[in-house]
């Protein structure tokens, strides 16, 4: 099983997908509250956390009825999916209103440094089309100088094909990102499901950066990897 060393001056960044938050049938109520009791643990022990929110079945159910209107641009499709992430993210930051820095942030490079923060967590969201709040969480740990993203998804593994149509998909603890990126490929559509977004991904690999793909629906799991415990999930590095 992989495990992260995480430096404890460093601020933790999860990319919480937004299908934790609001799979089919509205904001999952019982995520938010573990979510929540986690990121308490967590800052108790003096860390700092910053989570960005993806944009769910919001995001999906917004840019699929706009498309069977009419022919929307790529573009359009995008800014959809990003103010559901920012609906997300002040679900999130009002959730945490007590410990959370006030602004929800969608330029990842305007965010401020970790001391100048009121609170200890710090709340992003999409930013700009073509992009992913996957690629918005490792912009902020690049500019924070956090080498490390926590990307809490719905799936247990990255796996060689997709295991709900292959049986035989093997689910990798280790990936290298050049593996990874053959996997995935460097192209991007709006609302695209990917384990961890390719134009991320060749970010990440660029900058020396690891991913933890962890299950959020076992946060257990999560607090492990952020404890630099062994985990269930694939290390991408
Ligand atoms: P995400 O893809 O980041 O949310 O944004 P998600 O699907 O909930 O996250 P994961 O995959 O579970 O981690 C939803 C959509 O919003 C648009 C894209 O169309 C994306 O697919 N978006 C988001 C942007 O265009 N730019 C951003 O900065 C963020």
């Amino acid at each position: 099983m992989p495990n992260l060393t995480l430096d404890s001056n460093d601020p933790l960044i999860l990319s919480v997908g937004g299908s934790l938050i609001v799979p089919d049938g509205g904001p999952n109520v019982d995520f938010l509250k573990q979510l929540r009791e986690l990121v308490l643990k967590v800052i108790e022990q003096g860390r700092k956390i910053v989570i960005v929110t993806g944009g769910g079945k919001t995001a999906r159910h917004y840019i699929d009825a706009a498309s069977n209107v009419q022919k929307i641009s790529d573009d359009d499709l995008d800014w959809l999916g990003i103010h559901a992430t920012r609906l997300n993210g002040h679900l999130v930051r009002t959730i945490l209103r007590d410990v959370a820095h006030p602004i929800v942030y969608k330029n990842p490079l305007a965010v401020p440094p970790v001391k100048e923060w009121q609170g200890n967590v710090l709340i992003g969201a999409g930013w700009r089309p073509g992009w992913s709040t996957d690629f918005v969480a490792c912009r902020i740990a690049q500019l924070l100088d956090a080498k490390t993203v926590i990307n809490m998804s719905n799936i247990d593994f990255v796996y060689s094909d997709d295991p709900r149509t292959n049986p035989d998909a093997k689910a990798y603890e280790d990936l290298r990102w050049r593996d990874y990126r053959q996997l995935v490929g460097d192209e991007w559509s709006p609302g695209l499901s990917a384990p961890f977004d390719p134009v991320a991904a060749k970010f990440c690999h660029k900058y020396g950066m690891s991913v933890a793909v962890v299950n959020g629906k076992n946060l257990a799991e999560v607090e492990k990897a952020i404890l630099g415990q062994d985990f269930r999930g694939t290390l991408l590095s």
